[in-house]
């Protein structure tokens, strides 16, 4: 009983972690995703939980006051921002914690040596792997914080519009800044005084945001959500850092899974766009020139019509794909896209939605979006999957789509996309693109399946376009 009572919080923190890597793996999968979230989410009330019963931590009052303000901050961002806004939440989210880890670390340097005025170096006073965590916890978080905060800024388009901004010697400057980081982490270590503890931390904090703002500034906008992924797998690696700081299990266990998960999704996102994470870093894609423009008078033979003719060629279609892209997103057209796809399945057509792994703008993006319109998962088709199957298909309706359906992936070596797998809705028998104009997608560039023969462009937004089109077919039924 009393081997319980000296060691409930370290049980409950054990019960957490379990809790947290069920929750993620639940989220592996579109159908247990919520519930996986839900998982996690319970994980964390009861890691503060546990928090709050060990009171030799903190006074119980400040982790109550954190949670509330935390968690009304949570649940106003949940509902309030749209969709298409989640990779700036996310990477402000990512910012925050990198922030976290880095006020802790400070928090214990001034506790734990400078107010106690120590004379010795932090390395004997605190431990070794506390002093060398801490230097880790403000390296990391600091250039989570700055990075983030950047990354968001360049989501909103606040910052030179998203575009890459390449500072001359960049590479050089951040060698410089990396270095300088690592001499004063090293100084902070051995320092013999509390004065050369408190300047050495500040100067590493200095140093790495500075490094953070460098390193995401070359980058451009349609990298950003790689760059978000990889900023939260450092606000993880940030936070385990500061567990070990702490003597804290959960938090190295959380942080890790954090660090791990995110290193692997940043690894999902450049595979599926054929770029290694050496070259989203060094950044630069994404400049005006480097896509070769894409506006409308790139093209000679587009082929247009309305909503009536394409219900016209759905009345007859066998088999219909519905490719869907950022551009459903922004017209929030999920909800009359299941309509429509309701009204071709009553008519005996066979529907399916055509996933890319990057459409839309987060991983996920448009998985999400058809679930918040009950579209029933098996329905969605997965890339490789559905790949053959556009061959034989009558109909695809690429909504608001553009990449990712773009052939120069596939046959033009000089684009900045070649190599990227796409969809392969140009196959189809006929293809309609529901789009409001001849504009360039994320990539900047020029989409040859717009000029294809069995290509027709329908030009409009998607929800309107779509809530037309589903209009024709009931008169038609
Ligand atoms: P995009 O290529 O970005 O194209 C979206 C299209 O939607 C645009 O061409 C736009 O054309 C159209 N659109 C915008 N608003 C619309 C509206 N209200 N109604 C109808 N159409 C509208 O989208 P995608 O095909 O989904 O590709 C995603 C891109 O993001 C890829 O380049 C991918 O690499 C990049 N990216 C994605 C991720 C993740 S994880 N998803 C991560 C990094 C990068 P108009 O302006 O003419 O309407």
């Amino acid at each position: 009983m009393s081997w319980l009572a000296d060691n409930f919080s370290a049980l409950l923190y054990l019960i957490s972690a379990v809790m947290f890597i069920f929750g993620l793996k639940r989220l592996g999968r579109v159908r247990t995703a919520r519930g996986g979230n839900q998982v996690a989410a319970s994980a964390m009330l009861l890691a503060i939980v546990a928090t709050l019963l060990d009171l030799e931590i903190v006074d119980y009052r400040w982790i109550v006051g954190g949670m509330v303000l935390g968690g009304l901050v949570g649940a106003v961002a949940a509902t309030k921002v749209a969709m298409t806004a989640m990779p700036e939440m996310v990477a402000i989210f990512n910012g925050f914690g990198g922030a976290a880890s880095v006020l802790v670390a400070l928090a214990v340097v001034w506790q734990e040596v400078i107010e106690r005025e120590v004379v010795g170096a932090p390395l004997e006073v605190l431990g070794g792997t506390a002093a060398v965590t801490i230097g880790l916890s403000i390296l990391i978080g600091a250039v989570t914080l700055s990075g983030s905060l950047i990354a968001y800024l360049k989501l909103q388009g606040k910052l030179k519009r998203g575009q890459p901004i390449m500072l001359p010697g960049r590479h050089l400057i951040n060698l410089a800044l990396g270095l300088g980081a690592l001499v004063f982490a090293a100084q902070f270590v051995g320092a013999s005084a509390a004065g050369e503890a408190q300047t050495s931390t500040l100067s590493l904090a200095g140093l790495s945001l500075a490094l953070g703002i460098l390193l995401v500034i070359p980058i451009g906008g349609a990298d950003m959500p790689v760059v978000v992924s990889l900023l939260n797998s450092y606000s993880g690696m940030a936070a385990s850092a500061t567990g070990f700081v702490l003597g804290n299990n959960l938090l190295i266990i959380s942080g890790a899974l954090v660090g791990a998960s995110g290193l692997i999704l940043t690894q999902i996102m450049c595979v599926a766009m054929n770029r290694s994470l050496l070259n989203v870093l060094v950044g630069g894609f994404g400049e005006t020139d480097s896509g070769g423009g894409g506006g409308a008078d790139e093209y000679t033979s587009v082929k247009s019509c309305g909503a009536e003719e394409a219900a016209m060629m759905l009345e007859t279609a066998e088999s219909c794909i519905i490719v869907p892209g950022y551009g459903l997103a922004v017209a929030q057209a999920q909800h009359i896209v299941r309509e429509m796809a309701d009204l071709l399945i009553g008519r005996g057509t066979k529907v399916t939605y055509a996933i890319h792994p990057v459409a839309g703008r987060m991983p996920g993006h448009m998985n999400v979006l058809l679930a918040e319109a009950d579209v029933p998962y098996e329905q969605l088709v997965e890339m490789d999957a559905i790949n053959p199957e556009f061959k034989t298909t009558d109909v695809v309706i690429v909504l608001g789509a553009n990449d990712v359906v773009n052939p120069a992936a596939i046959d033009d070596k000089a684009s900045p996309i070649y190599g990227m797998p796409i969809l392969n809705a140009h196959e189809a028998r006929s293809v309609f693109v529901v789009k409001r104009s001849l504009s360039p997608g994320y990539a900047g560039i020029k989409n040859g399946l717009f000029e294809l023969d069995n290509t027709t462009m329908i030009f409009g937004d998607a929800k309107k376009v779509i809530q037309a089109v589903a209009n024709e077919l009931k008169e038609l039924s």
